[in-house]
């Protein structure tokens, strides 16, 4: 049987509006973590942890996609899949890329046995422009778990960069009952690898269990390290700590919440403008049987731009290459606006600002049902310090659910409430001021749910809304 061509597939599945228009994701199937990006002869690869045969997680590939432009994409054939007696042969999974002296190299994690109980750090690399993959023969090149870890099997997504003639490479992993934790090594050739320390360790009570796909960057003058901590739960969240970097070791001294919602495992990338850019997977938020009879899961971030602001705190913008999606453009100044707004789809960015004085809670109502019964409320308020997604969907016999989710976002005085919106079918991102992510999914989610109000309309100072055009030719 003939392979349904990647355009076809995106196609068939486009009438689906809880699928996204303007965010990455593969034609069908699952996905979660990006994985091995690079900027490659200018264009950007984008690697991912991939299911190729459904939409639920198993029998982990990198899938592979390409662009120009890192909003449209172009899909390639997958990257990685797992060599049957190999190290990988349960599975490939995450990792990263670098350029090893003009060769494109991936670094990844090879699985074996049943529970996935060994994993090793493994390279294969492309002579072909980044096409085809070959496993480098003696894989794995690092075999197991530093000693002082105690029993895990927890060893993986290794993040490598390079000073001067050295590489470096942080693995995810946890020391036994103390709590999740990374390992730092060095190699003068990629290939030959020789154990540090850990870089940093947590605390099981506060930060979890297992860290997975650590970053260390040097952003400014300061070093970051980002984890995705697994909490052994659903509830899981990416953490990073800011701090200072000699002679091996790290010194953090802020840690702070990279997103408090669905977003996981991200990973970052250094691009020829000096950008630091991070991708993230976001997780979907409804049940298995939901997502197989989708035909797909999971989606990946806005690519955003990461800095550093005065306290230490990160800061995250979506790249301003988004603007060029934005179609239909609508602004409100300062007054109130009582009746809700008619807006085009559910493919939006918007940009909200309420004045520092706001003593009620404000903020807008998206995704609203023309009697605004149904609706995903982003909503600040000023007496808790608080900024929340709370879901609202009226049920059979008035019975109406409400998920909150909130999460501390205090105001320096003064300080003005800035909202950064992306609404893209069942995908919210709101970055709260530039620093305070929580992103979400909403389901279910009506087709014709395209209205839009502001909550507590006497502090808006300015509302713009875009409505956004598909990255696909479809
Ligand atoms: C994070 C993660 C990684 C692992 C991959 C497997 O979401 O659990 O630690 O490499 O997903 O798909």
């Amino acid at each position: 049987m003939a392979t349904e061509p990647a355009l076809a597939i995106r196609q068939r599945l486009a009438s689906d509006h809880h699928r996204p228009r303007y965010h990455f994701q593969p034609p069908c199937n699952w996905m979660n973590d990006p994985n091995g990006l690079i900027q490659w002869n200018g264009q950007y690869h984008l690697f991912y942890q991939h299911n190729p045969n459904g939409p639920l997680w198993a029998d982990m590939h990198w899938g592979h996609a390409v662009s120009d432009d890192l909003l449209h994409w172009t899909d390639w054939p997958v990257a990685l899949a797992p060599t049957s007696g190999g190290p990988d042969e349960r599975g490939i999974f995450s990792g990263c890329a670098v350029d090893h002296a003009g060769t494109p190299t991936l670094i990844y994690t090879g699985t074996r046995g049943e529970h996935y109980d060994i994993q090793t750090q493994c390279i294969a690399t492309s002579d072909d422009g980044l096409l085809t993959w070959r496993k480098y023969p003696g894989n794995p090149v690092i075999d197991r778990v530093p000693a002082e870890a105690g029993q895990t099997r927890d060893f993986r997504d290794p993040f490598v960069w390079q000073e001067g003639d050295t590489w470096y490479m942080v693995v995810g992993s946890r020391i036994q009952d103390v709590g999740g934790a990374v390992f730092l090594y060095r190699s003068a050739d990629l290939y030959h690898w020789e154990y540090l320390h850990p870089l940093l360790t947590g605390d099981i009570r506060r930060n979890g269990i297992t860290w997975e796909c650590p970053n260390f960057f040097k952003l400014g003058d300061q070093w970051v390290l980002i984890i995705s901590s697994h909490m052994g739960t659903y509830t899981a969240s990416v953490i990073y700590f800011v701090g200072t970097y000699e002679n091996h070791r790290f010194t953090p001294h802020y840690e702070g919440v990279l997103d408090y919602g669905t977003l996981y495992a991200p990973l970052t990338l250094v691009d020829s403008q000096n950008r630091r850019l991070l991708f993230g997977w976001l997780r979907e938020d409804r049940s298995l049987a939901e997502q197989q009879a989708a035909g797909w899961s999971g989606v990946q971030s806005i690519p955003r731009v990461l800095t550093l602001d005065d306290h230490s705190r990160l800061n995250m913008s979506p790249i301003p290459e988004l603007a060029t999606l934005r179609g239909q453009h609508t602004h409100y100044g300062s007054g109130t606006m009582a009746a809700p707004l008619a807006v085009g789809g559910l493919a939006l960015d918007l940009e909200a600002t309420f004045e520092p004085a706001a003593t009620e809670p404000c903020g807008l109502s998206l995704a609203c049902s023309a009697d605004g019964n149904k609706r995903t409320d982003i909503v600040y308020d000023p007496a808790t310090g608080q900024l929340a997604v709370r879901k609202i969907t009226p049920e059979l016999f008035d019975i109406t659910t409400t998920q909150i989710r909130a999460v501390p976002h205090p105001l320096a005085a003064g300080e003005a409430l800035h909202l950064r919106i992306l609404l893209d079918g069942s995908v919210i991102e709101v970055i709260a001021n530039h620093r305070t992510s929580l992103t979400s999914r909403i389901y279910p989610l009506p087709t014709d749910d395209t209205h839009l109000r502001v909550i507590g309309g006497q502090a808006l100072h300015a509302l713009d809304i875009w409505e956004m055009s598909s990255i696909w030719p479809v």
